[in-house]
């Protein structure tokens, strides 16, 4: 696992101006190799987000670069990166962003659709324990539930790049655990990259590659040499 599929190097980003100024990203590198389980720890404000969306395509930032196979996302064309965005990369948000007026199913399926190689739609429904719920729209879900629509979205596309952010911050144990092992089958089955940033700290045992966020760089940066199973995790 040498091969180096993104490259982050020297970003900086700041949010507002004089004396609003705040710089959120202040120098951030590091690289993650192909098929690798990275894992983002990190205060809350440390940024963590704002990287995930400038890996995304998202948001820009005020200078260093992002570079993916060896492609920097500033050199891409609008259409490069929408198409970068749909075939290599699955997004699971801290805010969910579900289409408001289709129900689970077609909020699954639009990420199928845009896929070269999904997963089955209707087994991903039944990993994440939705079935009986998958006619309704994200208004009549809870919030965990909703979250593990967004995780299906992402999931199903199954896609080079997988970003979770905070993807079990709203569930409890026991699904938390099951929707952890769904993203440990994704790296391990189909060798999808991992990069899931999240605050429980017992998440970084099952993944191979830990990088620790403060103050908008890179604190610790470190290999794990064995793994622990997402269902032997606890805490
Ligand atoms: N669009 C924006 N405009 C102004 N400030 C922003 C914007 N987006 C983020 N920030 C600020 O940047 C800082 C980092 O935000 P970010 O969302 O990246 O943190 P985070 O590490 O994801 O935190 P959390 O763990 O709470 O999700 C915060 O102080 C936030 O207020
Ligand atoms: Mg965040």
């Amino acid at each position: 696992m040498s091969d180096t599929l993104l490259e982050i190097n020297n970003l900086k980003k700041s949010f507002g101006t004089g004396e609003a100024k705040q710089d959120v990203l202040r120098g951030m590198s590091f690289t993650v190799a192909k098929g690798e389980f990275c894992v983002l720890l990190g205060p809350s404000g440390s940024g963590k987000s704002t990287l995930l969306n400038i890996i995304g395509g998202i948001d820009t930032p005020d200078s260093g670069y992002v570079s993916i196979g060896g492609d920097r996302l500033e050199d891409m064309s609008e259409k490069q990166l929408t198409l970068y965005r749909r075939k290599h990369l699955g997004y699971v948000f801290q805010m969910y962003n579900l289409i408001p007026n289709l129900n689970v199913k077609e909020n699954i399926e639009v990420g199928a659709y845009l896929a070269d190689n999904p997963l089955d739609v209707e087994e991903v429904i039944n990993t994440l324990g939705l079935q009986e719920h998958k006619y309704k729209y994200p208004n009549q879900l809870s919030g965990g539930q909703q979250q593990r629509v967004s995780i299906g979205r992402a999931v199903v596309k199954n896609p080079d790049i997988l970003m979770c952010d905070e993807p079990t911050g709203a569930l409890d144990y026991k699904t938390s655990k099951e929707i952890l092992a769904l993203i440990e089958d994704c790296n391990r089955k189909y060798g999808n990259t991992i990069i899931m940033v999240t605050h429980n700290e017992a998440i970084r045992f099952m993944a191979d590659h830990v990088i620790r966020l403060r103050d908008g760089v890179v604190r610790h940066n470190d290999l794990n040499e064995t793994k622990t199973p997402a269902s032997e995790l606890e805490w």
